[in-house]
């Protein structure tokens, strides 16, 4: 049998979702999702249609469910590869209840690594996050650097999974790669698909959106006073298709045999660090639009700037941003309209 289907979890999600349009777009793979819609909805798999003309089904389980995950297996036998998105991914959230963080992460990555080995799947893309770093003194912050602790019980989820990882593929010939997001910001270039998260947003770049639609009177930028060049936090803000087309030539780079290591970490970010008043300004200046904001108090759990460093995720996987600051904020725009036309 010629295993060529795709695993996406967390397919309806804000990340995933952008996966699987460049996967329907630029490969041959057969795609399913498994996602049990708790911070989504089967609207975005239309919209993932309306720009492909492909249809996804989703299985809507819960990835702590090993036996309907085993069902799924048993469905779909040609299963090659996983990209692993699907988990919960609020900070402040996780801080609140840390146990629900730890059950749905921890306990969905464990069940789909025990399937992982028994169905003998060969590829595995897990989706890590820049908190892995902690409080970093360093910058640009580079794969190498030993992790500090995590900030939060989300940002934990994300370095026991790696360490799952790690351990997993000691005694597994299951070639894996962790890619560490930055900060992902935008939306498809079409404007047609988004993130549309069923709890309201905290980041920075829907904010700034419900803040020029009048969703909002105003917005903070959570404090001035950091030792930044302008007093407000540092971040690498990166497209979300482009983080979505490293999830392709990742696995490309695996199943091409190019990598050394079976199991390997990738940072994915642009290299730039923005300042939140750099982003406004470059949301201003695209839009044409003024933003109401005030410059308030520093929000707790904020590092003054972080952003990473590219050489390897170039160098070894070949990859590149190629979405300009103006056109993340262009397309987060797009979107916000796109969402007030569908309300
Ligand atoms: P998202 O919430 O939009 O998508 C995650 C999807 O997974 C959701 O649709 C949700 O319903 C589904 N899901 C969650 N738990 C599940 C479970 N137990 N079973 C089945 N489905 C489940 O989030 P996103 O922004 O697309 O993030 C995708 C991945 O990237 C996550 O692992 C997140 O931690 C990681 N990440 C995100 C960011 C970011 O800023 N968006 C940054 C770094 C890392
Ligand atoms: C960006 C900057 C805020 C809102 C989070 C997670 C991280 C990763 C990415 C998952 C900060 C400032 C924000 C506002 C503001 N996710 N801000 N006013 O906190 O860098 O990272 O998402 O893995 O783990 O922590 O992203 O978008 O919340 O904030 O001034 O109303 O914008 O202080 O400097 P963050 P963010």
């Amino acid at each position: 049998m010629l295993k060529n289907k795709i695993l996406v979890t967390g397919g309806c999600g804000y990340i995933g979702s952008h996966t699987l349009i460049e996967l329907l777009l630029r490969t041959s793979y057969n795609v399913i999702s498994i996602d049990n819609l708790h911070n989504s909805s089967l609207k975005t798999l239309e919209r993932v249609a309306a720009i492909t003309n492909k249809t996804v089904k989703n299985y809507a389980i819960d990835l702590c469910d090993a036996t309907a995950l085993a069902q799924v297996f048993d469905e779909n036998p040609d299963i090659v590869g996983i990209i692993h998105f699907a988990a919960l991914k609020s900070v402040p959230e996780s801080v609140a209840q840390p146990l629900l963080y730890y059950r749905n992460n921890v306990v969905s990555l464990l069940n789909l690594l025990e399937i992982t080995q028994q169905r003998n799947i060969n590829y595995f893309i897990f989706s890590s996050s820049c908190s892995v770093y902690g409080n970093v003194a360093t910058l640009p912050v580079h794969e190498n650097l030993p992790l500090q602790k995590a900030e939060s019980p989300y940002a934990y989820t994300k370095q026991v999974g790696e360490e799952m990882l790690k351990d997993f593929v000691a005694n597994s010939p299951t070639q894996v790669i962790a890619l560490r997001y930055f900060n992902p910001v935008g939306a498809h270039v079409s404007g047609l698909n988004g993130e549309d998260p069923r709890n309201p947003p905290t980041n920075l770049l829907p904010i700034i959106t419900q803040t020029a639609a009048g969703l909002r009177k105003s917005m903070t930028v959570f404090g001035g006073d950091y030792a930044t060049r302008d007093g407000s936090c540092v971040r690498d803000y990166v497209h979300v298709s482009d983080i979505a087309n490293a999830h392709i030539i990742a696995l490309q780079y695996l199943i091409d045999q190019k990598n050394t290591k079976n199991f390997d970490i990738f940072n994915l970010g642009t290299g730039n660090g923005i300042t939140v008043l750099e982003a406004i300004e470059a949301f201003e200046k695209v839009t044409g639009i003024t933003l109401n904001y005030i410059v308030g108090e520093r929000r707790g759990g904020d590092v003054a700037a972080i952003y990473s460093d590219t050489t390897k995720s170039s160098n070894l996987l070949g990859w590149k941003t190629e979405i300009s600051l103006d056109d993340m904020m262009l397309s987060a725009w797009k979107w916000q309209q796109q969402m007030i036309k569908e309300r």
